[in-house]
């Protein structure tokens, strides 16, 4: 019935609320790489911790020549001995997804970041692309989602051909003492 399904959106809101203010939700560690330094040049990429909760993701990278046909295959590991695969695996084709926003988890991501980044337009696309300044928000996270650090690492083919990979680590932690 209808009513169980607004009782269930309403206990996971609930379950957020809860704790917005109690969880460690920062990045650890970033990695990027181009594959075609004549299609894609990074021209920075950097972690910055500005307090114990906050940690700034920056990149800047440059398309020198208009990029039409863009795929992303984002694949999500979890730490445990080392990153394993965990749970998520996805290729998207990005021009589509910047039209209409068709793979659930890669809209999460997307509301995640976009705030921060000028790459908000659709395809193609040329020129320095740009995330400034980017912290993990804990209300963004609409999800529910296991303690744990993690790497979410996407590769983006231009023209079907590996252009470049960004592989970045976070940690989510709620804070059981604080909760209470
Ligand atoms: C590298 O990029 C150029 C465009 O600048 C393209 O013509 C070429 O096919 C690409 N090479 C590979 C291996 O993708
Ligand atoms: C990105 O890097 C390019 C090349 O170094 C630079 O010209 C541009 O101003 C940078 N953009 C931002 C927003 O930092
Ligand atoms: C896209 O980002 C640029 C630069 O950050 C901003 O000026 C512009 O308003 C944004 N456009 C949209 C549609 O969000």
């Amino acid at each position: 019935m209808w009513y169980k399904y607004v009782l269930l959106f309403g206990a996971v809101l609930v379950f957020n609320f809860a704790v917005v203010d109690a969880v460690v939700f920062r990045f650890t560690n970033f990695q990027c790489k181009s594959y075609n330094e004549s299609w894609y040049v990074l021209n920075y990429y950097r972690l910055k911790a500005v307090s114990r909760d906050r940690v700034l993701l920056n990149i800047n990278g440059t398309i020198l020549h208009p990029a039409y046909n863009i795929q992303v295959h984002v694949k999500v590991y979890k730490k445990a001995n080392g990153f394993k695969p965990w749970l998520f695996e996805s290729t998207v084709d990005a021009c589509k997804f910047m039209k209409r926003r068709y793979d659930p988890f890669l809209k999460i991501v997307h509301n995640i970041f976009k705030e921060f980044s000028n790459v908000n337009h659709t395809c193609p696309y040329v020129g320095h692309g740009v995330v400034k300044d980017f912290y993990l928000k804990p209300e963004l996270l609409i999800l529910p989602f296991p303690s744990g650090e993690y790497m979410l690492a996407i590769r983006w083919y231009f023209d079907k051909e590996l252009t470049f990979d960004t592989n970045v680590s976070f940690v989510y932690m709620e804070d059981l003492i604080k909760r209470t």
